[in-house]
């Protein structure tokens, strides 16, 4: 499976306040912001492009644009803050759904929600902030292979090293982008040493 670990300076700057306990809400949804959009350019580096005759003021010339349209696929709810860069450098992308939820105990995520475009033909661009045992975003790929989509890339902040194993035995040809990839998991399968739990961090629960 390819893994891509970013490496921006920019990047590791911004993952260290995101880690950071001190760090509160606000600026804590304006890193996620920042580094969600590095992580989108590197995520799309590859995306198809064709050629489009246009007349700039000087001349006629061929120009090249995006080929495929995009979806980004959200998992919720702490995949809602990667959303918004993709939607403000790739303003034609649809946005579809996917609501999981750890059990506290288990580790293991439970399906409470779908809401998907056609994915047919699209670079489908599947979003969660943490890779902890792999099982929330194995699921969604799952989701989104029944769905219809072929060409799928997985985005994640922080991902495990059992995380990344995991998708390598359940979804092999899914590439994987990551801010970082971390140590280990502790006994309540928490990235080490991550940055805690993302989702209350996001929205302060
Ligand atoms: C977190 C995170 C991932 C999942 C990762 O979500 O956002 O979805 O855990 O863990 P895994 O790799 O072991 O599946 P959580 O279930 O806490 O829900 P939330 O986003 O609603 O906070
Ligand atoms: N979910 C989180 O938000 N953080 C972790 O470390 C693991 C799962």
């Amino acid at each position: 499976m390819p893994l891509h670990v970013l490496q921006h300076p920019l990047g590791a700057h911004v993952l260290t306040h995101l880690r950071d306990k001190t760090t509160k809400p606000a600026l804590f949804r304006t890193l996620s912001y920042q580094i969600s959009l590095l992580l989108a350019l590197e995520a799309t580096r590859d995306l198809a492009t064709e050629e489009k005759e246009i007349e700039t003021p000087m001349e006629p010339m061929a120009g090249r644009v995006l080929a495929r349209q995009l979806v980004v696929v959200p998992i919720l709810r702490a995949g809602l803050g990667m959303v918004q860069p993709f939607q403000d450098i790739f303003p034609d992308v649809s946005i579809g759904y996917v609501g999981l939820e750890r059990d506290h105990t288990t580790a293991i995520a439970r399906s409470y929600y779908c809401k998907l475009p056609p994915l047919e033909g699209k670079r489908v661009i599947i979003v969660d902030p943490m890779l902890a045992t792999g099982g929330s975003a194995a699921q969604a790929i799952d989701v989104v292979k029944a769905a219809g989509a072929k060409e799928i890339v997985f985005v994640c902040i922080v991902a495990s090293s059992e995380g990344v194993a995991a998708m390598e035995q359940a979804h092999p040809a899914v590439p994987v982008h990551t801010g970082a990839l971390d140590r280990a998991l502790n006994a309540k399968k928490y990235i080490l040493p991550g940055l805690g739990d993302f989702g209350d961090r996001l929205y302060g629960t």
